[in-house]
C-alpha cells in the first residue's frame, strides 16, 4: 500500500523531506525611529515593538546582529510640527532619520539597511503623494521621492524601499540615484502594495494615517491579481532589484504568481496587522504564538517569498538559538 505517512513517522524523516524552511537570513526586521535620546517607547498595537531613539536603536541592532539578523528596514515617526504638504523634512539635512542611517552604518557596517521612500510620515496630509483639491498628484510627487531617495543614499542606505505606489517612481528614483553616483544602491520596490486594512497598527505607531480619504487611488485593489503582474513588469523594466508583495498573508497567491513569472527576488511584507492579530489571539490564550508565528512565516516562504519583512524577526531568531 502506498502510505504517505511513512515520510512523517519521525522528526528526522520529516526534516529530511521538508520542502521549505525559513532561516534567519531570509528576514528583514522593521524598526521605528523617533527623534530624541534614551527613548524606548512600546507600541501598544504592536506588542513587543518599540519606537526607538537612535542611541537605543544601536543597542537593539547590536543584539539583533548577535542573533544573526543582518537586515533592517527603518521607519521614521515625526512630530506634527515637522510635517508639511510637500514632505520637505524628508530630504532636509537636519533630518534625524538620515543622521541615524549614517550613525548606524558607521557603527555596524555589516548591517544592511533599507529605507522607506514615501511622503506619508512627513506629510501633513498623511498621504504618500502630494495632495491638491483632494487628489493625489502622481508626476508632481516623483521629484520629492527622488530627493528623498538621493538623501538616503547619501546617508549610506543599502536598499531604497519605495512604498508609495506612484506610477513611474522606480524608474525615476533609479535615474536620480545613477546620476548622483549611487549606482550601487538597490531598489526594493513595493510592487504590489494593496489598499489593505492590515496597516492599522503601523499607522498608529507613526501617526501617519491619511487625514482625509483613503489610499485607494494609488494602492492596489484587493480584488486584483493580474494587475500585480502588470505592476511587476513595469518595476522590472524600470530597474527594480527586488519585487515586493504587501501584505503577505492574504496575498499568498500574488507572491506565488510573481515568483513563478519573474526572475527577480520576491519579497513579502508580513505587515503590522498580521503580526498584531497573532499577538492579540495569543494574549487571549487562543493561539500558541511561537508555533503560529513560525507557521505564518513558513507559509509566506512556501508561497515563493525569498525575503520576508516581519516584526517577528527577532522572536524567530531567538527561538533558533
Ligand atoms: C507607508 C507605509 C505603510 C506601511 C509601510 N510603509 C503604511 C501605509 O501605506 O499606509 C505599512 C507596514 C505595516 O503595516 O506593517 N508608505
Amino acid at each position: 500500500m502506498i502510505r504517505p505517512r511513512r515520510n512523517r513517522k519521525s522528526e528526522t524523516i520529516r526534516s529530511l523531506v521538508r520542502e521549505t524552511e525559513v532561516t534567519i537570513k531570509d528576514l528583514i526586521y522593521p524598526l521605528f525611529l523617533v527623534d530624541g535620546k534614551e527613548i524606548e517607547d512600546p507600541i501598544l498595537s504592536l506588542p513587543g515593538q518599540k519606537r526607538w531613539s537612535v542611541d537605543m536603536m544601536l543597542f537593539e541592532i547590536e543584539s539583533c546582529l548577535k542573533l544573526g539578523i543582518k537586515c533592517f528596514v527603518l521607519f521614521p515617526g515625526l512630530e506634527d510640527h515637522l510635517k508639511d504638504a510637500d514632505a520637505s523634512y524628508s530630504y532636509n539635512e537636519r533630518n534625524f532619520y538620515l543622521k541615524a542611517i549614517k550613525e548606524i552604518k558607521n557603527r555596524f557596517p555589516e548591517a544592511c539597511l533599507m529605507s522607506d521612500v514615501a511622503m506619508d510620515p512627513y506629510s501633513s496630509d498623511g498621504h504618500d503623494g502630494l495632495v491638491s483639491d483632494g487628489k493625489i498628484l502622481n508626476d508632481e510627487t516623483l521629484p520629492i521621492l527622488g530627493k528623498m531617495a538621493v538623501a538616503q543614499a547619501n546617508a549610506g542606505i543599502d536598499i531604497i524601499g519605495p512604498s508609495d505606489m506612484m506610477d513611474g517612481r522606480v524608474g525615476y528614483i533609479r535615474e536620480e540615484l545613477d546620476t548622483h553616483g549611487y549606482q550601487d544602491v538597490s531598489i526594493m520596490s513595493y510592487t504590489a502594495k494593496y489598499a489593505s486594512a492590515f496597516y492599522g497598527p503601523f499607522r498608529d505607531a507613526l501617526a501617519s494615517a491619511p487625514k482625509m480619504g483613503d489610499k485607494k487611488t494609488y494602492q492596489m485593489d484587493p480584488g486584483n491579481k493580474y494587475e500585480a503582474v502588470r505592476e511587476a513588469e513595469l518595476d522590472e523594466s524600470e530597474g527594480a532589484d527586488f519585487l515586493m508583495v504587501k501584505p503577505a498573508l492574504c496575498y499568498l497567491d500574488i507572491i506565488q504568481l510573481l515568483k513563478e513569472g519573474f526572475n527577480l527576488p520576491i519579497a513579502a511584507y508580513n505587515v503590522s496587522g498580521e503580526y498584531a492579530m497573532l499577538k492579540a489571539a495569543s494574549q487571549k490564550g487562543w493561539l500558541d504564538y511561537d508555533l503560529a508565528m513560525q507557521e505564518m512565516l513558513l507559509s509566506i516562504k512556501r508561497a515563493g517569498a525569498d525575503v520576508i519583512l516581519t516584526y517577528a524577526a527577532k522572536e524567530f531568531a531567538s527561538l533558533r538559538r
